[in-house]
Formats: C-alpha cells, structure tokens, sequence
C-alpha cells in the first residue's frame, strides 16, 4: 500500500438514513442511535418543507414514516413540527418530532460525526432544493474539520448545488445499472464519485471506478461478508442498516489508496 493520501477522508461504514432500521429513520433519535453503537458516519435525506426549511425526510409523503399524512412540500415546518415522526416505528420512540437539517448539523458536529447528506427533491423541486440544501449545508459546516459529502439521484439537484457551494464535495447516486456514460456525468458535475447499488455493483465495476481514482460507497449492505467484500475489492465505504450487529471498528481499520487528490 503507497503512502499516497486516500481521497476518502470518511469512515467506511455509514450508518443508512441515521441508524434507520432500530430507529425511526431519518431523525435525530436514528442518528443517536447510529452514535451509540459507534457509527460516526450518518447518511440522511434532505427535502423541503414548504416554507423551504430543510428537513429530514425519505419520501413525499409522510405517511409512511409519521402519525399524519400529505406532502412534506405542501406543510410549513409549524405543521410538522406538531407531528410524531417516531410512534410509527416502536412505542419508545413515540412523540420523536421532525428533525431539521440545522438541528442535525448541531448533534453531529458536537459528537464527532460526519454527514452524507442525500438530497432527496420532492418531484419539481429539485433545482430549488439541491441550491437551497447546499447553501444551508456550506453555512452550518463551515467550522468542520469535514465537509458533508453531498449527494443525489438527481443531476439538476448537484447541478444547482455545485453552482451555488462549488466547495462542498458531492457524489452521483445511481439507482441501477452504471451507465456507459457515467464518467462523463460524474465529471460534468464536479463530483468525486458514485454512490453505487449494491445489487448492481460487480468487482470490475468497482475496479474500473478505483482506477479512474473517483470515489465509490455502496448502499444499502446488511451482510458483514458482503461489506467485506466489497471493501477487499476496493470501495471507499458501504452504508448498512445493520449498526447493532455490524461494528464500524472492523472496517475502519485500513483505508483505500488512490491516485486522486484528496479533498
Ligand atoms: O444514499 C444512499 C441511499 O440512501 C439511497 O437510497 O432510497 O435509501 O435514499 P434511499
Ligand atoms: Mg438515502
């Protein structure tokens, strides 16, 4: 292994929508709990409500994931803040309000913690949200010794996120099958990397990524053989749900090298 600095400075485990399986996903009781077992790398989806705050939110629609239900787009954070985001999940976690991405930014700052922020646009919103997420992200990280690493399925979101914090390293998420032409939208949008499927992601898929020198995380990886697989074959890091059987101690051990610049 070379002495060369790797161009990932983050964990290689990280904890999936905070730790959002033993928790109700996506609030600041998932991301406390992800700190609890150790995790110090949260991934979490970022929206807006319709008073354009950011907040923490996997779908449209909070049905799934709340006492209520209607868009998130079409509710000020008032409305939200008088709904359970936790009782859905389990009865200790009852009452758990929203969390905005201001108030996340606070715990995992104070607690050592680093953030991929997925920007997750309600449909139509998507220029709006990726400028709006990344000027809030530059403003609230601004002091740490990490940037958030931002990332989206959307290209009109990293778009508008490059032009408005250019600084702020961001990844192309891809939903199935990489793309012949992957290289080509990865570079036009200034990312560092891709973050990968893990049902579509072959070891000479993850060589051809390494020997590009981007940067590959692959989501969502509940085996402990898998993750360590994919970590043998050169991914820079995986995102589990499995934070209370899997620890990160394990795979934080040896970092990737490559031939890219560090952050
Ligand atoms: O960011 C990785 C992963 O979270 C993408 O899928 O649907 O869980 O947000 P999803
Ligand atoms: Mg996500």
């Amino acid at each position: 292994m070379s002495n060369r600095p790797s161009i990932w400075p983050y964990p290689a485990l990280i904890a999936h929508r905070g730790a959002g399986k033993q928790a109700p996903e996506n609030t600041l009781a998932a991301i406390r709990t992800g700190n609890s077992y150790g995790y110090k790398m949260m991934e979490y989806d970022v929206k807006l409500s319709h008073d354009q705050v950011a907040i923490l939110l996997h779908d449209d629609d909070i049905s799934r994931t709340s006492n209520s239900q209607g868009l998130a787009a079409e509710l000020t954070l008032k409305e939200l803040a008088n709904i359970d985001f936790g009782a859905w999940h389990s009865d200790p976690f009852a009452g758990e309000p929203i969390a905005t991405l201001s108030s996340i930014a606070a715990y995992t700052l104070a607690n050592g913690i680093h953030s991929n922020i997925e920007i997750k646009p309600h449909t139509g919103l998507e220029a709006v949200t990726g400028a709006e997420v990344s000027r809030l992200a530059q403003k609230l990280w601004s002091g740490a010794s990490l940037p958030p690493l931002l990332s989206s399925f959307s290209e009109v979101a990293l778009e508008a996120a490059q032009k408005t914090a250019p600084n702020l390293p961001r990844a192309l998420l891809i939903a199935k099958e990489l793309p012949d032409n992957w290289q080509e939208r990865v570079q036009r949008l200034g990312c560092i990397g891709l973050n990968l499927n893990n049902r579509y992601t072959t070891q000479a898929i993850v060589q051809q990524i390494i020997d590009a020198s981007f940067t590959l995380a692959v989501w969502t990886v509940n085996d402990a053989a898998r993750i360590q697989e994919l970590r043998n074959w050169g991914c820079h890091a995986v995102f589990t749900d499995e934070v209370h059987s899997i620890s990160p101690a394990a795979f934080n051990e040896y970092s990737i090298q490559s031939h890219a610049s560090p952050l």
